[in-house]
């Protein structure tokens, strides 16, 4: 087999758009040319594109659970608050702490559960982060917690299931929790919700449009009783998109804000823009002869003689190794395959005869590059998964780096 080594120094980024110190902040070199960048404009776009689709008067939460999506917690939590965020959704108490202590004053709901330990509860009620109740036992604790601390009016919200079947009331309880936590001395019911599981699919509209019944009828009732709860809400982005009649007086999204879409072909009914892209450059590449096997388990052997780009990313950084010969990635705009399979830290690349690819290169594993694009949503169809997941799933090996263009 001929090995012909190419190397070139690699250079770092140079794109004055993009802040060195977000990199330096994350203790994090780009020593490995492996980022990802996270386009902060987009997200206020995405903001704005939200808001435009429902009334003035709608609040909306935009939710940042599990690193907003991978997109960064912090960062992402400030630029939609500046945009206006109502509130931000997380999914533990340590995701609302590591928000109040960046200084993020906006209100900060916990979309998950939380333990009726006295530990979460403090915490939880002395950085401000509302809770999600739909058990009595949690409702005790808090108002219990509440007392000790000193503090009255504590909002929370409570959650209903009418059908995801993960967590909240049985709707039916709905009336008969509400009736007694409202006695709770210390606390206040701000907010009620729900959660659809099958509004991105259209064979479950019915589904989708019982569940919005049932809630709106409770929602009803309470009224009739003299309770008004200021945030009622069900609408992820595809309710908030698809389903107007959910919008109610405040919306949840989240995919949408990072410029994903959770339902094919809705990138042609709202403008939203990919906030993430994810590159990396070569960092080795060689000639081989025709009959050359490359990877683990030798998935792949070369048809012909051609070069072989090595990149340094991997399932271990979260690139799934479902892509193994499967993804594309662009290099010099053009779309070369990953060939053999995906390894913990590299790829391969087929380069083929394309004699001006050198080492250095930057390569998009998802994002633009001359014209090319590569989504999230396709990289989730080749993975067999969905974009939240291949998003969500980089980890703090990549660093990310914010573009940050000032709000017009
Ligand atoms: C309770 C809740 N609300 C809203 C959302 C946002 O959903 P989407 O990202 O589809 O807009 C999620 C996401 O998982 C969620 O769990």
């Amino acid at each position: 087999m001929q090995h012909k080594e190419e190397t070139k120094k690699i250079g770092a980024i140079h794109s004055p758009a993009y802040r060195k110190k977000d990199v330096g902040d994350m203790g994090i070199g780009l020593f490995r040319p492996t980022w990802a960048e996270v386009d902060l404009d987009a997200i206020r776009h995405n903001l704005r594109t939200v808001r435009s689709l429902v009334r003035p008067d709608t609040k909306v939460l935009v939710v940042v659970k599990a690193n907003a999506y991978g997109h960064g917690l912090v960062d992402i939590s400030q630029t939609a608050s500046e945009g206006g965020a109502d509130y931000l959704g997380v999914a533990t108490i340590e995701e609302g702490l590591t928000l109040r202590r960046s200084g993020v004053k906006t209100p900060i709901l916990l979309l998950g559960s939380a333990t009726t330990k006295q530990g979460a509860l403090d915490a939880a009620l002395e950085n401000s982060i509302t809770l999600t109740v739909y058990t009595i036992d949690l409702a005790t604790a808090l108002n219990r917690r509440a007392e000790a601390l000193g503090l009255h009016h504590v909002p929370f919200h409570i959650k209903v299931d009418t059908g995801m079947g993960r967590i909240g009331l049985a709707w039916r309880n709905t009336i008969k929790f509400v009736n007694t936590v409202r006695n709770f001395g210390r606390l206040k019911i701000e907010g009620i919700y729900t959660h659809f599981p099958s509004a991105d699919n259209d064979e479950s509209a019915d589904f989708t449009n019982k569940q919005i019944e049932i809630f709106d009828s409770l929602l009803k009732e309470l009224e009739e009783m003299g309770i008004n709860i200021p945030y009622r809400h069900a609408a992820n982005s595809i309710g908030l998109v698809d389903f107007k009649e959910s919008h109610l007086s405040m919306v949840r999204p989240g995919i949408l804000i990072y410029g994903i879409v959770p339902k094919k072909g809705l990138h042609k009914r709202i403008y939203v823009k990919p906030a993430m892209s994810l590159k990396t450059r070569i960092v080795y590449l060689k000639h081989v002869d025709a009959g050359t096997s490359i990877s683990y388990g030798r998935t792949y052997t070369t048809k012909k003689a051609t070069r072989i780009a090595t990149i340094p990313i991997g399932y271990g950084d979260g690139y799934t190794r479902s892509l193994s010969n499967k993804a594309h990635v662009l290099i010099r705009g053009r779309l070369l395959p990953l060939v053999g399979r995906v390894t913990m830290d590299q790829c391969m690349i087929d380069v083929g005869g394309l004699d001006e690819v050198k080492v250095g290169d930057e390569v998009v594993l998802i994002g633009s590059q001359k014209g090319g694009v590569i989504t999230a949503e396709e990289i989730a169809e080749l993975a067999n998964t969905i974009p939240y997941e291949i998003v969500c799933s980089l980890n703090n090996r990549i660093p990310r780096i914010y573009k940050h263009i000032s709000p017009k």
